[in-house]
Protein backbone atom coordinates (compact mmCIF):
# COMPACT_ATOMS: atom_id res chain seq x y z
CA UNK A 1 0.00 0.00 0.00
CA UNK A 2 1.07 3.16 -1.14
CA UNK A 3 1.90 5.80 2.07
CA UNK A 4 0.32 9.18 0.84
CA UNK A 5 0.47 7.59 -2.66
CA UNK A 6 4.49 6.83 -4.40
CA UNK A 7 5.86 9.88 -1.60
CA UNK A 8 9.65 8.97 -1.54
CA UNK A 9 9.23 10.39 -5.06
CA UNK A 10 6.99 12.40 -5.19
CA UNK A 11 5.06 14.94 -3.05
CA UNK A 12 2.80 13.03 -0.28
CA UNK A 13 -0.94 13.41 -1.29
CA UNK A 14 -0.45 14.36 -4.99
CA UNK A 15 -1.57 13.46 -8.19
CA UNK A 16 1.80 12.65 -9.07
CA UNK A 17 2.60 10.18 -6.35
CA UNK A 18 -0.87 8.82 -6.57
CA UNK A 19 -0.16 7.90 -10.67
CA UNK A 20 3.42 6.62 -9.59
CA UNK A 21 1.70 4.32 -7.14
CA UNK A 22 -0.40 3.06 -9.78
CA UNK A 23 2.65 2.39 -12.30
CA UNK A 24 4.77 1.13 -9.88
CA UNK A 25 1.72 -1.75 -9.45
CA UNK A 26 0.80 -0.77 -6.06
CA UNK A 27 -2.50 -3.04 -4.68
CA UNK A 28 -3.89 0.13 -2.73
CA UNK A 29 -3.05 3.28 -2.00
CA UNK A 30 -3.09 5.02 1.71
CA UNK A 31 -4.12 9.00 1.55
CA UNK A 32 -5.57 11.74 4.27
CA UNK A 33 -8.58 13.63 4.11
CA UNK A 34 -9.61 16.84 5.91
CA UNK A 35 -12.75 19.12 4.87
CA UNK A 36 -12.65 22.26 3.02
CA UNK A 37 -15.08 25.35 4.22
CA UNK A 38 -17.59 24.40 1.59
CA UNK A 39 -17.70 20.74 2.97
CA UNK A 40 -15.52 19.02 -0.18
CA UNK A 41 -13.35 16.40 0.95
CA UNK A 42 -9.08 17.41 0.51
CA UNK A 43 -6.48 14.91 0.16
CA UNK A 44 -3.71 16.55 2.58
CA UNK A 45 -1.70 15.37 5.63
CA UNK A 46 -1.95 18.06 7.74
CA UNK A 47 -4.28 19.84 9.65
CA UNK A 48 -2.72 22.86 8.12
CA UNK A 49 -1.98 24.17 4.81
CA UNK A 50 1.98 25.21 5.11
CA UNK A 51 4.13 22.57 5.51
CA UNK A 52 3.19 20.69 2.13
CA UNK A 53 1.19 24.00 0.25
CA UNK A 54 1.78 27.26 -0.48
CA UNK A 55 -0.96 28.39 1.80
CA UNK A 56 -1.32 29.37 5.33
CA UNK A 57 -3.72 27.90 8.33
CA UNK A 58 -6.11 25.24 8.62
CA UNK A 59 -7.59 23.23 5.51
CA UNK A 60 -10.91 23.63 7.46
CA UNK A 61 -10.44 27.84 6.83
CA UNK A 62 -10.58 27.65 3.01
CA UNK A 63 -12.90 26.90 0.17
CA UNK A 64 -11.98 24.06 -2.30
CA UNK A 65 -11.63 27.00 -5.12
CA UNK A 66 -9.69 28.41 -2.63
CA UNK A 67 -7.04 25.38 -1.75
CA UNK A 68 -7.49 24.56 -5.39
CA UNK A 69 -4.87 27.81 -6.62
CA UNK A 70 -1.74 26.61 -3.98
CA UNK A 71 1.34 24.89 -4.95
CA UNK A 72 1.58 21.55 -3.40
CA UNK A 73 4.48 20.30 -4.76
CA UNK A 74 7.41 22.81 -4.84
CA UNK A 75 8.35 21.82 -1.02
CA UNK A 76 9.24 18.63 -2.26
CA UNK A 77 11.14 19.87 -5.79
CA UNK A 78 10.71 22.75 -8.34
CA UNK A 79 9.04 19.78 -11.33
CA UNK A 80 6.28 19.43 -8.94
CA UNK A 81 5.38 22.90 -9.08
CA UNK A 82 2.00 22.34 -10.62
CA UNK A 83 0.53 19.48 -8.22
CA UNK A 84 -2.45 20.61 -6.20
CA UNK A 85 -4.28 19.34 -3.56
CA UNK A 86 -6.43 17.04 -4.79
CA UNK A 87 -9.92 16.40 -4.14
CA UNK A 88 -11.18 12.65 -2.81
CA UNK A 89 -13.78 12.35 -6.07
CA UNK A 90 -10.77 13.16 -8.50
CA UNK A 91 -8.09 10.31 -6.54
CA UNK A 92 -11.06 8.01 -7.09
CA UNK A 93 -11.87 8.74 -10.31
CA UNK A 94 -7.64 8.83 -10.98
CA UNK A 95 -7.32 4.79 -9.43
CA UNK A 96 -10.23 4.24 -11.80
CA UNK A 97 -10.99 0.83 -9.60
CA UNK A 98 -7.38 -0.62 -10.49
CA UNK A 99 -6.69 -0.82 -6.83
CA UNK A 100 -7.65 -0.45 -3.30
CA UNK A 101 -8.11 2.70 -1.46
CA UNK A 102 -7.20 3.68 2.11
CA UNK A 103 -9.04 6.94 3.04
CA UNK A 104 -7.53 8.10 6.39
CA UNK A 105 -9.75 10.64 8.18
CA UNK A 106 -7.76 13.02 9.80
CA UNK A 107 -9.57 13.72 13.75
CA UNK A 108 -11.10 17.62 13.71
CA UNK A 109 -10.92 17.51 17.35
CA UNK A 110 -9.81 21.40 16.81
CA UNK A 111 -12.63 22.43 14.78
CA UNK A 112 -15.03 20.85 16.79
CA UNK A 113 -15.97 18.89 13.87
CA UNK A 114 -19.11 16.81 14.11
CA UNK A 115 -18.15 13.28 13.41
CA UNK A 116 -21.35 12.15 12.00
CA UNK A 117 -21.46 14.71 9.43
CA UNK A 118 -17.85 14.51 8.62
CA UNK A 119 -17.60 10.95 7.76
CA UNK A 120 -20.97 11.57 6.09
CA UNK A 121 -19.02 13.76 3.76
CA UNK A 122 -16.42 11.52 3.00
CA UNK A 123 -19.36 8.72 2.44
CA UNK A 124 -21.13 10.21 -0.08
CA UNK A 125 -18.02 11.09 -2.08
CA UNK A 126 -17.13 7.54 -2.30
CA UNK A 127 -20.39 6.00 -3.45
CA UNK A 128 -20.97 8.78 -5.58
CA UNK A 129 -17.56 7.55 -7.46
CA UNK A 130 -18.97 4.01 -7.09
CA UNK A 131 -15.60 2.60 -5.15
CA UNK A 132 -17.32 2.18 -1.92
CA UNK A 133 -16.41 -2.02 -2.57
CA UNK A 134 -12.92 -0.57 -3.21
CA UNK A 135 -11.95 1.66 -0.42
CA UNK A 136 -10.87 1.00 3.24
CA UNK A 137 -11.89 3.88 5.78
CA UNK A 138 -9.50 4.27 8.48
CA UNK A 139 -8.83 6.43 11.36
CA UNK A 140 -6.94 7.56 14.35
CA UNK A 141 -10.37 8.98 16.39
CA UNK A 142 -12.18 6.07 17.12
CA UNK A 143 -15.47 8.37 16.79
CA UNK A 144 -14.97 8.27 12.89
CA UNK A 145 -14.53 5.23 12.87
CA UNK A 146 -17.97 4.23 14.75
CA UNK A 147 -19.34 6.95 12.68
CA UNK A 148 -18.64 5.83 9.48
CA UNK A 149 -20.10 2.39 9.95
CA UNK A 150 -23.12 4.41 11.31
CA UNK A 151 -23.59 6.08 8.25
CA UNK A 152 -23.09 3.10 5.97
CA UNK A 153 -22.77 -0.06 7.35
CA UNK A 154 -21.32 -1.57 4.30
CA UNK A 155 -18.16 0.19 4.67
CA UNK A 156 -14.79 -1.48 5.03
CA UNK A 157 -13.23 -0.05 8.46
CA UNK A 158 -10.05 0.12 10.28
CA UNK A 159 -9.01 1.06 13.68
CA UNK A 160 -5.42 3.00 13.84
CA UNK A 161 -3.69 2.48 17.32
CA UNK A 162 -3.77 5.00 19.03
CA UNK A 163 -1.74 4.53 22.28
CA UNK A 164 -2.86 7.56 24.15
CA UNK A 165 -6.51 5.74 24.34
CA UNK A 166 -5.26 2.13 23.40
CA UNK A 167 -2.14 1.21 25.59
CA UNK A 168 -4.02 -1.65 27.81
CA UNK A 169 -6.57 -2.87 25.43
CA UNK A 170 -6.26 -5.43 22.46
CA UNK A 171 -6.53 -4.99 19.07
CA UNK A 172 -9.34 -6.81 19.21
CA UNK A 173 -11.16 -5.45 21.62
CA UNK A 174 -10.13 -2.20 20.36
CA UNK A 175 -11.52 -3.11 16.65
CA UNK A 176 -14.35 -4.91 17.67
CA UNK A 177 -15.70 -1.75 19.71
CA UNK A 178 -15.74 0.08 16.25
CA UNK A 179 -17.00 -2.46 14.08
CA UNK A 180 -13.65 -2.45 12.24
CA UNK A 181 -12.21 -5.43 9.82
CA UNK A 182 -8.62 -4.01 9.99
CA UNK A 183 -6.18 -3.25 13.01
CA UNK A 184 -3.33 -0.66 11.52
CA UNK A 185 -0.33 0.02 13.50
CA UNK A 186 3.31 1.79 13.30
CA UNK A 187 6.03 -0.87 13.00
CA UNK A 188 7.46 -0.23 16.09
CA UNK A 189 3.87 -0.71 18.15
CA UNK A 190 3.05 -4.21 16.18
CA UNK A 191 4.20 -6.54 19.04
CA UNK A 192 4.00 -10.05 18.01
CA UNK A 193 1.10 -10.38 21.21
CA UNK A 194 -0.76 -7.28 19.03
CA UNK A 195 -0.51 -9.22 15.92
CA UNK A 196 -1.20 -12.97 17.46
CA UNK A 197 -4.69 -10.99 18.64
CA UNK A 198 -5.63 -9.64 15.75
CA UNK A 199 -5.32 -12.41 13.50
CA UNK A 200 -7.05 -15.04 15.94
CA UNK A 201 -9.94 -12.28 15.43
CA UNK A 202 -9.62 -12.24 12.21
CA UNK A 203 -8.84 -8.92 11.28
CA UNK A 204 -6.80 -7.38 8.90
CA UNK A 205 -3.27 -6.26 9.65
CA UNK A 206 -1.55 -3.15 8.14
CA UNK A 207 1.58 -1.61 9.15
CA UNK A 208 3.28 1.51 8.63
CA UNK A 209 6.00 2.68 7.36
CA UNK A 210 7.82 0.01 5.70
CA UNK A 211 10.22 1.16 3.90
CA UNK A 212 13.20 -1.30 3.81
CA UNK A 213 12.92 -4.65 1.69
CA UNK A 214 14.55 -6.94 5.03
CA UNK A 215 11.74 -5.44 7.21
CA UNK A 216 9.13 -6.38 4.33
CA UNK A 217 10.13 -9.56 4.09
CA UNK A 218 10.38 -10.29 8.07
CA UNK A 219 6.84 -8.44 8.25
CA UNK A 220 5.37 -10.94 5.58
CA UNK A 221 6.74 -13.69 7.29
CA UNK A 222 5.21 -12.58 10.56
CA UNK A 223 1.72 -12.93 8.74
CA UNK A 224 1.75 -8.81 8.19
CA UNK A 225 -1.58 -8.65 5.48
CA UNK A 226 -0.53 -5.07 4.74
CA UNK A 227 2.56 -3.21 4.20
CA UNK A 228 2.46 0.40 4.20
CA UNK A 229 5.29 1.79 2.52
CA UNK A 230 6.85 5.12 0.83
CA UNK A 231 8.64 3.21 -1.52
CA UNK A 232 6.31 0.67 -2.34
CA UNK A 233 8.30 0.09 -6.01
CA UNK A 234 11.37 -1.11 -3.61
CA UNK A 235 9.41 -3.03 -1.37
CA UNK A 236 7.00 -5.38 -4.14
CA UNK A 237 10.68 -5.88 -5.69
CA UNK A 238 11.63 -7.28 -2.61
CA UNK A 239 8.58 -9.67 -2.43
CA UNK A 240 8.84 -10.75 -5.92
CA UNK A 241 12.22 -12.40 -4.87
CA UNK A 242 10.15 -14.99 -2.88
O1 LIG B 1 -2.59 4.99 7.86
C1 LIG B 1 -1.28 4.79 8.24
C2 LIG B 1 -0.55 6.10 8.41
O2 LIG B 1 -0.84 6.90 7.30
C3 LIG B 1 -0.91 6.79 9.67
O3 LIG B 1 -0.07 7.87 9.97
O4 LIG B 1 0.54 10.23 10.01
O5 LIG B 1 1.16 8.85 8.06
O6 LIG B 1 -1.20 9.49 8.42
P1 LIG B 1 0.11 9.16 9.08
MG1 LIG C 1 -2.17 8.50 6.81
Amino acid sequence: MAHRGLSATAPENTRAAFLRALDEGADAIELDVHLTRDDRVAVIHDRTLQRTTTGNGPVRSYSSAEIAMLDAGSWFGPEFSSERIPLLEDVLALSAGRCWINVELKSHFFAREVPEHYARRVVEVVKTSGMLDRVLFSSFDRSLVESLRAVEPAATTGVLYNWHWDLWRTPSAIAARSGASAFICSRTELTDRRLHDARAAGLSVAVYTVNDPEDALRQADRGVDVLISDAPHVILRALATR
